[in-house]
This record gives structure tokens, C-alpha cells and sequence, in this order.
């Protein structure tokens, strides 16, 4: 949740710095702004909306500086409009700031600040803060990292921070605690940035800098220091990111490529772990916790949105093929309702961006209770990822499109090995079973390119039909019933359609009111156990009049004779159907939200690391 970029240097720092902010915006696109140092005092140019608008209103403006700090907003205080985009001048004029996160006493802060005679010219948590450490570098007369780190010791809340003091030309003050900051590592240059997308056109050299630490950037020169003022070496680490994997090489939106790209990125998250042949899975983070995991009595999945659905399949696989007893978690209320944890338990963490801040907080509490945490992140380096005592990297890439895609199906992969090794070690699955579910999985990405490869025009002309829906049904049993909900969500971000996913034979306790012959109803109806039944709500929907889309399994005509519109899978087994079923609801989501004229990329107040609570 907002993104915060930063340049010193040699060469102009503009442009880096809104090409920086252009890479950032899926975390946020409320309102954008920089400050320059000019080298006679401070600039800062801002407007509400995306860096598109920022960079109309800066033409023409003085923009020559090597050094300078970026932000794009998504707004937690005060509405989106100029006066609340960042940075912010201190009242003074003196120091320019931009922050990422929320800070829970500013309330207090503020009215001390207005007690000593400080105005507000924006309603944000930050110039509160801003001016706070302003307030102490006059009353101490220090320099502004020693402010700063005063400061701090007195904030509650999660921050970065990034500074530019008129007195300090060639220097960018920067602090952490719990949002992200990345520091490249370029020649005779320092790039800041919210992840590393900005700098990865510059350098593969980045510093991940951690909870509590502050760091003094010049061009040539990177000091870090903890809370306590005590000197940090840097420790650098080498970037295994290509610039093309976050550019749109060609596709229209970065939602419609991370689509397309899933035969490759389910295929990466399966690489050297899934042995097809030899039918062996190879999971060292779950070798490290294998003791635990083995003995646990309960897994517990925390986890938000779309990554929160990987975990209620999860839940269905792991139980049916291991026999543990698993619970699923929102993350934003298993922090806040005192839940009981032993040493017995293991945490999986399920994240996409390895930020988001409940799930983090969530297995923090866990972690103090003195359970074991298992990270499944997509980001490498990333906080979750730091925090757990194992993990495995999905490795989908970097996922731009603020709706999520490819991260999805890369997580169910992953929990499938883990379910299958977990299941083999415990000795809980038939080697029948076992060898059938391996195979198919060895065959999910073949079977990604075939519903891409034949499945799109359907979909598109699908999604014609229903484009002016006003609300939508989506209607799925046993494991297809976190695949309805995904589907649900996803249709609401990208074309704000109302619509609501639902076990399908739950439908009749209530949603079954809403059917009439405007209602589409979609079903996630691939052949498994239960597909009788399945086909009975499709006809009690039929016999109300509601319009049915239906996920079917290839070769099944009797669903297929029954609906409007089929989008038609591969056959496989049940357990694995899932990670086939979502993709045709991917491509449904986003031909509707383009016919519709949306900003698929990046739906309205939306943003793609939800780093505050
Ligand atoms: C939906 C979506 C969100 C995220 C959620 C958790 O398309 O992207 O619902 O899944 O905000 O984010 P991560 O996985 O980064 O923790």
C-alpha cells in the first residue's frame, strides 16, 4: 500500500524517479508526488490520480536535481486530492517527507504539535509525523537523523519513511518498521524503492533493510544503523529478476499476460521439486519443519483474500490426504480474537506480496505462542518470508495486476506437494491415489495451455453476453467451492459487478431469492464426487429462469445440455480440477472489466500489498 521510491546520484533523478513510480503504482494510484533538491532548497510537485497526471503537471517545472524521493498513494487518512498527496513539506519548509503505512498516534502527536503552534495543511497521519520530527530536530537542535531516530522511538504504527532536508543536498534519510524498503546498490548511485522494480532497469544489488533501521543514502556512500544508533553492515544480495518479467511484452493489460503466463509459472512452482518419473516430491522447507509438521496437531492457514481461498482448498486437500486437522483463518481476525496456540501447531502462511500486514502480524502473535510458521510467499525476501521458520517460494514472478493470477495457481501447486509429501511421509494415502494425483499434477501446465489455447474466444464471446449483468452468482461444491469464491472476488475487482460465491447446495438457504431470468449464475461443475448433486442445483436454477455458466469437465454433456454457456476443462482428477476450473473465471473477470472499460490493472481503491490493517 503505497508505493515509495528514491533517487541519489550522478544522472537526473526525475525520470528515474517517475519510471520508478510507474513500476509501483499497483500499490496504489490515488494521488502521486516528488520532491526534488534543487541544490538552492527543496521542490515538490503533486497532484491527485495516477503518475500520468503528476507528470502533466510537473512539465514545464524546474526538475533538475540528482536527488529526490517519489510516492503513490492509496489513502488511509484523508480523501484522495492534492492537499493529502504526498511528500509533505514541514511546517518550516525545511524537510520534505513521504511515508508508507499508518501512524496509530497521530491524533495525540497532532494535538501536542497544535498545542506548540504547528498547522496542518493536509489531514494525513504523515505531515503529523513530519512534523513531530521536525519539532525535535528544532527543540534538540540535532541533525535530522538524530530527530528522526528520537522520533520513532515514540511512534506507533508501521512506517517507511523517506526524507530530504534543504540543509543536507546530497542526502536521503530513510526508516523501516513493518512496510517494505529495498536499497539499490547502482555506481556512484542509490536507488529506494517499496520492492525492486523500481531499480531493476539499474542494478541487481539490493539491501532489504529491516524493522527498526534507519539508513543515511548518498551516491556514493550507504550507512545503516539500528534504532539505537549502532552501525549495520549492509548485507547485499544479488536479484534473480529480469526487467521482462515486469513489463506487459505485448499484452494489452498485465492481468490478461500473468493469465497466459501460468502454464510457465505453475510450471516453475512444480521445477525441481516434482519428479514425475521417479514420482518423488522435494520440499526442503518442509523437510526442515518435517518433525513438527509430522507431530502437529493442527495446521492453522492464515492468510487474506484470493491467497486466503488457496488456504480453504488447502484445508479440503490436506485433511482428505494427510488426516490433520486443519483450520483456515481470515488473517484479520485470528491476530484480534486471542486464539489458542500451542507449540503443537504449525502456521501456514499464505501471501502473495509476503506483506500484507495482518497476515504478518497474525503469525507474529503465533510465532510468540511458540507455534511453528511455514511461509508460502511469492516475494522473495519479503517479510513473511523473513519471519517464518520454513517456507517455499511459489516463484510465479513478479504479479503486477492488482487482481491476482498467476500467484493463485502457483500457491495451489505448491500446496499440493505439500499435501502429497506430507500424506506419502505420514503414510495416509494409497500409493494408488498417490500416483494418480502426482501425474495429473505433472500435466497441470499442459492443461493451463489447452483452456488458454481453446478457451479464450468462448470466453470473450461469454463475457460479451454478460457484460451489463448486474450481479452475479457463482456456485461451486467440495473443492470447488473456494474456486466459486475466487471467481466471485475476482469478477468484483476488475467490473464491480455485485457477486457472491456460495457452496451450491447452500444457495437454497437464502441466495436462491435473488434468481430470476437477469440472474447469471456460474457453477464450477468439473466431474468429481458430488456431481449429481451438482447438476440438481443447476437444474433448480434453470427451473427459476437464471442464466447458467458452467466450468465443465471435457465430454460432460449433461451439464453441458443443461446451460447457457460452458467453458470447457480438461479432465482430471477431482482433487486437482481446482487449478484448471479458476483459470476459464480469470479470463470471464477480465473480458467483462474490459468490455466494461475498466482499468483492469487497477480497479478503483483497490492496491496490491495491503500493508496496513
Ligand atoms: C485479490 C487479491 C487480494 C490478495 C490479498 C492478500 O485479487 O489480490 O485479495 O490476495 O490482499 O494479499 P497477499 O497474498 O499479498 O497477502
Amino acid at each position: 500500500m503505497c508505493g515509495i521510491v528514491g533517487y541519489v546520484g550522478s544522472n537526473l533523478a526525475y525520470p528515474i524517479l517517475i519510471d520508478g513510480l510507474k513500476k509501483l503504482e499497483y500499490r496504489g494510484y490515488d494521488s502521486a508526488g516528488i520532491a526534488l533538491h534543487t541544490g538552492d532548497g527543496l521542490a515538490i510537485y503533486k497532484k491527485e490520480g495516477k503518475v500520468a497526471a503528476l507528470e502533466s503537471f510537473a512539465e514545464g517545472q524546474n526538475l533538475l536535481s540528482t536527488i529526490g524521493i517519489g510516492h503513490t498513494r492509496w489513502a488511509t487518512h484523508g480523501e484522495p486530492s492534492d492537499r493529502n498527496a504526498h511528500p509533505h513539506y514541514s511546517n518550516s519548509g525545511n524537510i520534505a517527507m513521504i511515508h508508507n503505512g499508518i501512524i496509530e498516534n497521530y491524533a495525540q502527536l497532532k494535538s501536542e504539535l497544535q498545542q506548540k503552534g504547528y498547522t496542518f495543511k493536509s489531514d494525513t497521519d504523515s505531515e503529523v509525523l513530519l512534523n513531530f520530527i521536525e519539532d525535535i530536530k528544532v527543540n534538540n537542535d540535532c541533525s535530522l537523523e538524530e530527530a528522526v531516530r528520537i522520533a520513532l522511538k515514540r511512534v506507533v504504527g508501521a512506517y517507511v519513511i523517506l526524507l530530504l532536508d534543504k540543509d543536507l543536498p546530497d542526502t536521503i534519510i530513510a526508516a523501516r518498521k513493518g512496510s517494505p524498503l529495498v536499497i539499490g546498490i547502482g555506481e556512484n548511485a542509490h536507488y529506494l524503492g517499496s520492492d525492486a522494480s523500481p531499480m531493476l532497469a539499474y542494478t541487481k544489488e539490493v539491501v532489504y533493510i529491516n524493522d527498526y533501521e534507519l539508513a543515511i543514502v548518498k551516491a556514493d556512500e550507504l550507512i545503516l544503523k539500528n534504532i539505537g544508533n549502532e552501525r549495520i553492515t549492509p548485507f547485499v544480495q544479488k536479484l534473480d529478476l529480469e526487467l521482462a518479467a515486469i513489463e506487459k511484452n505485448g499484452f494489452d493489460h498485465f492481468m490478461l499476460k500473468e493469465i497466459f503466463e501460468q502454464p510457465q509459472t505453475i510450471f516453475d512452482s512444480l521445477r525441481g521439486r516434482l519428479d514425475g518419473g521417479q514420482q518423488t516430491i522435494t520440499l526442503s522447507g518442509v523437510d526442515k519443519i518435517a518433525d513438527k509438521l509430522m507431530a502437529a496437531n493442527r495446521i492453522i492457514i492464515v492468510a487474506c483474500g484470493t491467497s486466503w481461498h488457496a488456504g480453504l482448498l488447502a484445508e479440503y486437500v490436506i485433511e482428505e490426504l494427510c488426516r490433520i486437522n486443519v483450520e483456515v483463518e481470515y488473517a484479520s481476525e485470528f491476530r484480534y480474537r486471542n486464539p489458542i496456540i500451542t507449540d503443537k501447531d504449525v502456521i501456514i502462511a499464505i501471501s502473495q506480496s509476503g506483506e500484507t500486514a495482518d497476515t504478518l502480524v497474525a503469525i507474529e502473535t503465533a510465532k510468540k505462542q511458540g507455534a511453528t510458521i511455514f511461509g508460502l510467499v511469492n516475494v522473495v525476501g519479503s517479510s513473511i518470508a523473513r519471519l517464518s521458520d520454513a517456507g517455499a517460494y511459489t516463484h510465479a514472478g513478479p504479479e503486477i495486476g492488482v487482481a491476482s493470477t498467476k500467484a493463485f495457481t502457483a500457491q495451489l501447486a505448491v500446496l499440493y506437494l505439500i499435501a502429497l509429501k506430507v500424506a506419502k511421509v505420514k503414510n495416509t494415502i494409497t500409493d494408488d491415489l498417490y500416483s494418480v494425483l502426482v501425474t495429473d499434477l505433472v500435466k497441470v501446465p499442459e492443461h493451463v495451455q489447452q483452456i488458454l489455447e481453446t478457451q479464450d474466444q468462448n470466453i470473450r464471446e461469454i463475457a460479451a453476453k454478460y457484460t451489463d449483468a448486474r450481479d452475479f452468482l457463482y456456485l461451486g461444491r467440495g473443492y470447488n467451492f473456494p474456486i466459486a469464491l475466487e471467481g466471485a472476488l475476482k469478477l468484483k475487482e476488475i467490473s464491480y459487478i455485485h457477486a457472491e460465491g456460495y457452496p451450491a447446495a447452500e444457495m437454497k438457504h437464502g441466495p436462491i431469492a435473488l434468481v430470476d431470468e437477469h440472474l447469471p449464475v456460474v457453477f464450477v461443475a468439473t466431474k468429481d464426487s458430488y456431481h449429481e448433486k451438482i447438476v440438481s442445483n443447476i437444474q433448480e436454477i434453470k427451473a427459476r429462469k437464471g442464466k447458467v455458466v458452467a466450468v465443465v469437465s471435457e465430454g460432460d454433456n449433461t451439464v453441458t445440455s443443461l446451460t447457457d454457456d460452458v467453458m470447457v476443462v480438461p479432465l482430471v482428477h477431482e482433487i486437482i480440477a481446482p487449478i484448471l476450473s479458476v483459470v476459464p473465471l480469470q479470463l470471464l473477470s477480465y473480458y467483462i472489466g474490459v468490455n466494461r472499460g475498466l482499468d483492469v490493472d487497477k480497479p478503483r481503491n483497490l492496491a496490491k500489498s495491503v500493508t496496513v490493517e
